[in-house]
């Protein structure tokens, strides 16, 4: 039996949550295996909309079971509110369908208070453009060995030891950064309270997956974020906090390397990217102003307009290689609809020389610019396409191009937000 990798390709937001919802009818079990709540995963499904943070995408379907894994950072209060929030679109949650790793840091209102405060301190450059929700500050905190995980809310010794432990390292932050200290037995009170119904969900994630991989159950594990803001491969320093890449899932959730089957890429059929950093494609000009408005590129957890361009071929050849991809979901060819004249990006020039990656240093990168490719546009819709046969035929020479450039075969296709609005060439699952 497959177990399949979803990552994403770009810098996040392609549409994993619709591939992964769509997917998840072929899964026994979902797992989330890094990131936080600084995901934004959006489903629709008959037109309606359902967004999700730190719960996994195949929560809607029912039926299925849910995992957030280690490799995650998890905020107790937000993903309660979640829960409450899905629950009231009709989806059931209970400890039977979702399963938190006891092994899980917790983010706390500290991480997002230094999250914000350093956001607001930066100057100009050195800012990321974070999601403001604390994730940097608790991964640093699990590296450092101080974080409060999921396990330590049982008990009200350990509980107590692990928040004095890491209020330490925070106050004298706080200090530095003139912000008030943190008010301990508040900060404890609301972590006792909450405590009860995180521990229903909290279970041994390691030892539950490996004993249903050898079940022969299929497990889809949900990668947030995307490869190009992986902390080691990404467009450093403007990056998340964690390993976004394909072999995070296996160490994310307790499973050997191979656990993993198949790995899935989601690739948006253009680029975008929220908040700072380089991005060698960018479209400050109509173009870029039309895919932003036909793609409503508005990011799901901020509300902040993404940052638009054209698809860059030459990114995708070390995403798909650094993950290990077998395949990629193509997603949102329909907003390319329309265009005359579509542009791929293959290689950069670097004074003069044509280089065919991104060089690592930020200051090479920032003097990279793009070697395009032009191709026809397509004057016909796309939107709903649900088979080959109903696209025109340059739209179909726009996503055979794409598989040639980055030398990764198409296996899935995506059309619009809707569920069914998808195109199957290669099941992942298949064995
Ligand atoms: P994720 O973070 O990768 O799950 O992606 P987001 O949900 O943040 O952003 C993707 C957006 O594109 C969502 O609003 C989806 O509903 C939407 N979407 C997904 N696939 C398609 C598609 O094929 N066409 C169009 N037009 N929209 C899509
Ligand atoms: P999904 O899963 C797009 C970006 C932020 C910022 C950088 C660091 O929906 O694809 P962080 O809060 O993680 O410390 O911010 O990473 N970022 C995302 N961009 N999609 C996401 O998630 C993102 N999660 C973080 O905008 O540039
Ligand atoms: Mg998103």
């Amino acid at each position: 039996m497959a177990n399949v990798v979803v990552v994403g390709a770009q810098w996040g937001d392609e549409g994993k949550g619709k591939i992964v919802d769509w997917l998840s009818e072929r899964a026994d079990v979902i797992a989330r295996f890094q990131g936080g709540h600084n995901a934004g995963h959006t489903l629709v499904i008959d037109g309606k909309v359902y967004k999700l943070n730190a719960l996994p995408s195949g929560v809607v379907r029912g039926g299925k079971l849910s995992v957030i894994g280690n490799g995650v950072v998890l905020d107790p209060w937000h993903l309660v509110s979640e829960i409450a929030k899905i629950r009231e679109q009709g989806v059931e949650i209970t400890p039977e369908t979702l399963m938190i790793a006891e092994n899980t840091p917790l983010i706390l209102p500290i991480h997002g208070e230094l999250d914000r405060a350093r956001e607001d301190a930066a100057s100009k450059g050195t800012k990321i453009g974070t999601t403001g929700r604390g994730i940097g500050p608790a991964y640093e905190d699990k590296v450092g060995r101080r974080s409060v995980r999921v396990a330590d809310l049982a008990d009200d010794k350990t509980l107590e030891t692990r928040v004095d432990r890491a209020l330490e390292h925070h106050n004298a932050l706080r200090r530095g950064l003139g912000i008030d200290e943190v008010d301990r037995d508040a900060l404890l009170a609301r972590l006792k309270e909450i405590a009860p119904e995180i521990l229903s969900y909290a279970a041994p994630v390691w030892k539950v997956l490996n004993e249903k991989r050898k079940a022969g159950k299929r497990i889809l594990f949900e990668g947030a974020q995307g490869a190009l803001l992986d902390i080691d491969f990404g467009t450093y320093p403007f990056v998340t906090s964690s390993n976004v890449i394909a072999g995070q899932a296996a160490t994310g959730v307790g499973m050997g390397p191979g656990a993993i089957d198949f790995v899935l890429g989601i690739v948006k059929a253009y680029t975008t990217r929220v908040g700072e950093g380089p991005f060698p494609t960018e479209l400050l000009d109509d173009d870029g102003q039309r895919l932003g408005e036909r793609g409503h590129e508005f990011g799901t957890v901020t509300g902040r307009k993404r940052r638009c361009g054209w698809f860059d071929a030459a990114l995708l050849r070390q995403t798909c290689a650094t993950s290990g991809m077998n395949g990629i979901a193509l997603t949102k060819l329909d907003v390319l609809d329309g265009f005359e004249t579509l542009k791929i990006c293959v290689a950069y020039d670097l004074d003069g020389e044509r280089l065919d990656y991104l060089p690592t240093a930020a200051e090479l990168q920032a003097r990279c610019t793009p070697i395009y490719e032009e191709m026809p546009g397509w004057s016909e819709s796309t939107e709903g396409a649900r088979s080959w046969a109903e696209l025109p035929a340059n739209a179909i020479k726009y996503v055979r191009r794409v598989e040639e450039l980055i030398d990764c075969p198409v296996a899935l296709l995506s059309t619009s937000p809707e569920r069914e609005d998808t195109i199957l060439v290669t099941d992942p699952f298949a064995d």
